[in-house]
Parts: structure tokens; C-alpha cells; sequence
């Protein structure tokens, strides 16, 4: 069973701006829809009945303190794990039995908490690994169709310009990903999973580690995604600032159950997330300070 999607294109990261999508009630669409999400290790409950939706070009915060199962639902909706119940819809489809590659190719494409990357080879080469159903995958292609790659990688390399200019990494694209910071491997990561232009975007800690003159860039690129390229987001992130900044909703896990949910602000004055986080007199600071990762 497969997303009725198919293969995804390489390129196409320069879709024409469009508008938020309604369905004509003035509501959003739903891209994502996870219904009453069960997930356990051993006799560690990480996903304890968690339901939510995430609606088309928006994006969706998704937070909670260390080991609340953030980075498990990530895991369960992209098919890295397997769910012990419930279900995940894209697009009004179920997805919970989907493979990992059966799911990206259907339209959503993720980042991990922590980016690896091959670290002998430059930013470039590494991004050069990313296209699929390339001419060039054949080996015997590789004799025979000599243009036609040349071709294609030449197209191809414009759309990694174009991805490295938004991830702000164009300057060390020659350098060797060894070389690179945790939070420069990051935004490598973000241009691997943009090539493959997916619809639904799921960010794991994308500013963890990421110089904050960096992070700024970061935002405003993962707000074009959505307001430019019609991208829809989930995002895991421990910056409150960021989430404030720029979420349409936040969805707030403890100890793998939804306490909350709403608007960053509604989020910041609910008491459930405060003691979640935090408790005593620092409880305010949630969302105007950093509370790293
Ligand atoms: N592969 C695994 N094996 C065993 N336990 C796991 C595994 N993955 C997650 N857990 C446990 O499940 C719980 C939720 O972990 P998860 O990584 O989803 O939290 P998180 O909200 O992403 O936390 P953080 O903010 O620290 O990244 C934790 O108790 C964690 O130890
Ligand atoms: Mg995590």
C-alpha cells in the first residue's frame, strides 16, 4: 500500500506563492490528522492516547518538557516506529502501516533531532546524494547517457543553489560536512529533506544548536516555506521565542498525553504547560526566555 502521490520529483522547491487553503467555510484543510496515538518501550508509556491536526500551510508547534514524546510521534507519523494504537492520516489517507521510504515519497519529509551527514564529502556531494529516479542511478547510465546526467545534475545543481540560499549554507558549500557545526549539519538536513519538495514538513529541534544570528534566518525561511511555497509545518522546538514568533497553534505533550493546545499566546497563559515546565516564580519566563534543549 503507498500514498496515491508517487515518486517524488527532485526540484520543484520553486513553486509560485499561494494563498492559505479553505475548504469554503473559512476553515482550514487538515493535512495531518493523529488519532488517540499509543507508543510504549518497555514500561515507558511515550505516546499515551495523543489526537491532534495540523491544517494546510500552516505551521504547528509541537512542545513539551525533556521526554515528554515529541520525537516519538515524529518517529510513529514518518514510520520510524511502529504504533502500538491509533491511527495517522495525511491528506484523509492512513499512513500507520506505511514504511518509512513509502511515506516520504507520499509527501512528508523530515529532519532528526540530530543530523548526521557523510562527513567526507562536501556539502554539495551530500546534497548530489538526495535526487531519486535520476538517469545517473543506473550504472550502466552512467556509460551510455552521458549527456543526459550531465544534463539533469546541471538542473539539479540550480535547485541546490537555490535550497542552500534559503538555508543560508551557500558560502561553505564546498566545505567538508566533517567540518561543519551541529547546527550548520542542521540546516544541512533541512536542504536534504527540501529537495525532495515535500508538502508536510516535520522539523525536530531545526535551532538547537544554531548560532543565534543564524536562528533568525532559520524562522524566516521556515515562515517563507509556508507564506511562499504553500509548505505545511510541525515543529518541535524547545525556543519559545521561535514558537511564538511563528505558530498558527502550538500543541503542548507531558509525559505522552495533549495537555494543551491553541494559540502561542492561550499557550503561554495556560497554568497545566507553566507547572508542566516550570513551576514557582520562574513559571512566567516560559515564553521570554530561551529554555535551550
Ligand atoms: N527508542 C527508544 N527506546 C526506548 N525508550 C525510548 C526510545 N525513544 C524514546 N524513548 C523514551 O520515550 C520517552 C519520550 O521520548 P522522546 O524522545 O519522544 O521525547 P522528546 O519529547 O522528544 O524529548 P526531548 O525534548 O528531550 O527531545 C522518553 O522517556 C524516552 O526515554
Ligand atoms: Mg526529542
Amino acid at each position: 500500500m503507498s500514498i496515491a502521490k508517487g515518486p517524488v520529483a527532485p526540484g520543484n522547491a520553486g513553486s509560485p506563492a499561494c494563498s492559505r487553503q479553505e475548504n469554503g467555510t473559512g476553515r482550514r484543510q487538515i493535512m495531518l490528522k493523529v488519532v488517540d496515538l499509543y507508543k510504549s518501550f518497555g514500561g515507558i508509556q511515550a505516546l499515551a492516547g495523543v489526537s491532534f491536526t495540523v491544517e494546510k500551510q500552516s505551521i504547528t508547534g509541537l512542545i513539551g518538557p525533556n521526554g515528554s514524546g515529541k520525537s516519538t510521534c515524529f518517529n510513529v507519523i514518518s514510520g520510524f516506529y511502529s504504533k502500538d494504537g491509533g491511527e495517522v492520516y495525511f491528506e484523509g489517507q492512513k499512513i500507520g502501516n506505511l514504511k518509512p521510504f513509502e511515506i516520504a515519497r507520499g509527501g512528508i519529509g523530515r529532519t532528526f533531532q540530530i543530523a548526521e551527514a557523510p562527513e567526507k564529502m562536501t556539502v554539495v556531494e551530500n546534497l548530489l546524494l538526495a535526487p531519486k529516479d535520476q538517469t545517473g542511478e543506473k550504472i550502466f547510465n552512467v556509460f551510455f547517457k552521458g549527456t543526459k546526467i550531465k544534463q539533469e545534475t546541471g538542473e539539479f545543481l540550480k535547485k541546490i543553489d537555490e535550497v542552500l540560499n534559503l538555508v543560508q549554507l551557500n558560502h561553505l558549500r564546498n566545505e567538508y560536512a566533517g567540518n561543519l557545526s551541529g547546527g550548520q549539519r542542521k540546516l544541512l538536513s533541512l536542504a536534504r529533506i527540501l529537495l525532495f519538495d515535500p508538502d508536510l514538513i516535520l522539523l525536530d529541534e531545526p535551532t538547537a544548536g544554531v548560532n543565534p544570528t543564524l536562528i533568525n534566518d532559520l524562522v524566516e525561511a521556515i515562515q517563507r516555506l509556508r507564506d511562499e511555497r504553500g509548505k505545511t509545518i510541525l515543529l518541535v522546538e524547545h525556543n519559545m521565542r521561535v514558537i511564538s514568533r511563528i505558530c498558527d497553534k502550538v500543541i503542548v505533550l507531558d509525559s505522552g498525553i495533549k495537555i494543551a493546545e491553541g494559540t502561542p499566546k492561550e499557550i503561554q497563559n495556560n497554568e497545566k504547560v507553566l507547572e508542566a515546565y516550570l513551576s514557582g516564580s520562574s513559571k512566567k519566563q516560559l515564553f521570554h526566555e530561551d529554555t535551550g534543549s
